[in-house]
């Protein structure tokens, strides 16, 4: 399997492959990889001739140093894992400087609003940084086909504005959140969480699915109340947000209307870990 850390011979040796027109499968993660990644990474082997993993903790992306400095970075364990999945993949794993270039500065984003919503709204920048560096990882690898998770669906929807509105010759794929058996949604935090906290973590998911329940039955109102009364009474939790939402614009929606697709997005706190997840409504 080959690793490269330096764009200059990734590029080079991505040429080739590039001019006999085989199709390329591209991944952007932050490493910590979990099962979440390599389903990601199975789409794209089923996808395309060529794949391509990224494995950068971006730091442009981080609005609070604490966060970056504590993110994991597991590159030999990460891999292996890749590894075990197929040996053809190529691994990306540049340093701060191979990216950058000793400016480590985000580039400004417009995004038609989409920024300012849930996580925008809470994280000053964090779509900069996102867009900056989906931005140059598609410049250095020029994928076919690039694969995100819908667990992040806000930045999913902002790659494909991102994409759009750049011109960009790539296809952004979204990918359905891949669950723990218990149904909690895969993410390297889980694995801040102690055992006891991993299995309560698993009401998340069940309220929104009770959640889609009262949606369909009655209106907004009465689906944010829902939840919100839900976790009141589970006093372990902290509730950072509960929306729903137009899948489209990502704007809050308090009235349902027919045509619309429909999305709720929740962020609850748990032994001081964000857990982020999210479910389609209609
Ligand atoms: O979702 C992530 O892990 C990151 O935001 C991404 C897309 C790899 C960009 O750093």
């Amino acid at each position: 399997m080959e690793v490269f850390h330096a764009q200059t011979q990734l590029k080079e040796h991505l040429e080739s492959i590039i001019s006999s027109k085989k199709t390329i499968g591209f991944v952007p993660t932050m490493g910590a990889i979990h099962q979440g990644h390599l389903s990601l990474l199975q789409q794209a082997l089923n996808q395309n001739d060529i794949v391509v993993v990224s494995i950068f903790v971006n730091p442009t992306q981080f609005n609070n140093q604490q966060d970056l400095d504590k993110y994991p970075r597991t590159l030999e364990r990460d891999v292996a894992l890749i590894k075990m999945l197929s040996d053809n993949i190529i691994v990306y794993a540049p340093t701060v400087d191979d990216i950058y270039n000793g400016t480590t500065i985000a580039q400004k984003f417009e995004y038609d609003g989409l920024e300012s919503e849930m996580e925008g709204a809470n994280r000053p920048g964090h779509f900069d940084g996102v867009g900056t560096i989906v931005k140059m990882l598609f410049e250095i690898i020029k994928p076919t086909n690039a694969y995100f998770g819908e667990k992040d669906f806000q930045q999913l929807q902002i790659v494909r504005k991102m994409v759009q509105k750049n011109n960009l010759d790539v296809n952004v794929v979204g990918c359905p959140i891949f669950r723990e058996e218990s149904g909690l949604a895969m993410s390297s935090r889980n694995e801040r969480l102690s055992e006891k906290a991993k299995q309560k973590a698993t009401y998340i998911y069940k309220v929104l699915q009770e959640a889609k329940d009262v949606f369909q039955k009655s209106d907004v109102k009465q689906t944010v109340d829902y939840v919100t009364a839900a976790f009141k009474k589970e006093t372990d939790f902290t509730l950072e947000y509960f929306v729903v939402a137009n899948e489209d614009n990502l704007q809050t929606v308090h009235q349902k209307e027919t045509d619309k697709k429909y999305r709720a997005f929740i962020v609850a706190h748990i032994e001081e870990v964000r857990l982020i997840d999210n479910i389609a409504l209609n």
